[in-house]
């Protein structure tokens, strides 16, 4: 009996995650073509080198690449690695290319692009990961694994059984599928709603939030807000005070992509963030001052 053609996996952002995911699922043997915006597909190559370094380890690899322009085939799965202002508008672009029965794995930080993907895209199966992978890109298509984590995946709509399987098993990243992922999404969320877009005001590492009274006090009214909508969310967490300290001391020496994105005068991921949180609190006619000081404190130094 003849196997079936194995299915191909589409990776759309061939950023830092997606490099990162790509080279992955190459490990894995599985074939990989990553959909590029129009300016970094150069003429006629659709063969691309890729290259992981992790720890003292360094994979070379060759995948496929493409525009949503030049998509011939039905894509059948998909993952999601762009910002998440660019997810929504990025997955409009592929909509004709998609097949009725595609499955998308969505891997933005932050809440809400999720939710309006899948609100637009109800008929196919969208799930959702969080992750704790730290990664970057040494030069193009060079990715660096620079902290090893963990990802979990979950369904935003209802889906057919062992929908993402393959990531479950042999896969060189560690990937755990999760009933709830929403409540993933929201622990992630509350953290980085303290301490993202504070490194960003004062342009410092994680761990020099903790210098000083007066950003300590900052820190600790972003913590008690978002402990309030948190619970008001059915997402209680009495120990986020203690979370988001431990992250500052474990990160100590960490730029968060907030600051990095600001230092490049790039748009950020907070209107996904601390916006978010913001919108669920005006849902449950709650203020957040301390949040909406902040974000008014960064307009004013032009960080959106
Ligand atoms: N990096 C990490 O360590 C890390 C860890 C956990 C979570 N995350 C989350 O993962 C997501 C991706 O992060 P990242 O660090 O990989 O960001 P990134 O390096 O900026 O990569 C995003 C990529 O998306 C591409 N893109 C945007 N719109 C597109 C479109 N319409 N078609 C094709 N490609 C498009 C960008 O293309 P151009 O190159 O053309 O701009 C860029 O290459 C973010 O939500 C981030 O917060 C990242």
């Amino acid at each position: 009996m003849n196997a079936l053609p194995q299915e191909k996996w589409y990776i759309l952002g061939a950023g830092s995650i997606g490099c990162l995911w790509a080279a992955s699922l190459c490990r894995k043997g599985l074939p990989v073509t990553l959909i590029l915006r129009e300016h970094r597909l150069k003429s006629e190559q659709h063969q691309q080198a890729l290259t992981l370094s992790a720890e003292d380890e360094t994979h070379h690899f060759q995948v496929n690449t493409t525009t949503s322009a030049h998509l011939k085939h039905p894509i059948s799965r998909l993952i999601v690695c762009t910002k998440a202002q660019d997810a929504l508008p990025a997955l409009e672009s592929l909509r004709p290319h998609l097949a009725n029965t595609c499955k998308i794995l969505l891997l933005q930080n932050g809440m809400g692009s999720q939710h309006a993907i899948a609100e637009n895209f109800s008929d196919q199966t969208i799930w959702a990961g969080s992750s704790t992978d730290g990664a970057y890109l040494e030069t193009p298509f060079h990715v660096v694994h620079a902290g090893k984590g963990r990802s979990w995946v979950g369904p935003m709509t209802t889906s057919p059984p062992g929908t993402f399987d393959e990531l479950l098993n042999n896969f060189p990243l560690a990937v755990e599928t999760c009933e709830h992922i929403e409540e993933k999404l929201w622990q992630k969320l509350a953290i980085n709603c303290c301490i993202n877009g504070l490194t960003a005001l004062f342009n410092c590492r994680n761990g020099e939030l903790l210098d000083g009274a007066e950003r300590q006090q900052q820190l600790e009214h972003l913590i008690e807000e978002t402990a309030l909508i948190l619970q008001q969310s059915g997402m209680e967490n009495p120990h986020l005070k203690e979370q988001v300290f431990n992250v500052c001391h474990a990160t100590a020496n960490n730029i968060s992509s907030t600051c990095q994105d600001a230092r490049l005068g790039r748009k950020t991921e907070l209107p996904f963030i601390n916006g978010f949180l913001i919108n669920r609190a005006s849902a449950l006619n709650l203020p957040l001052p301390a949040h909406q000081s902040l974000l008014q404190q960064l307009r004013e130094k032009n960080i959106e």
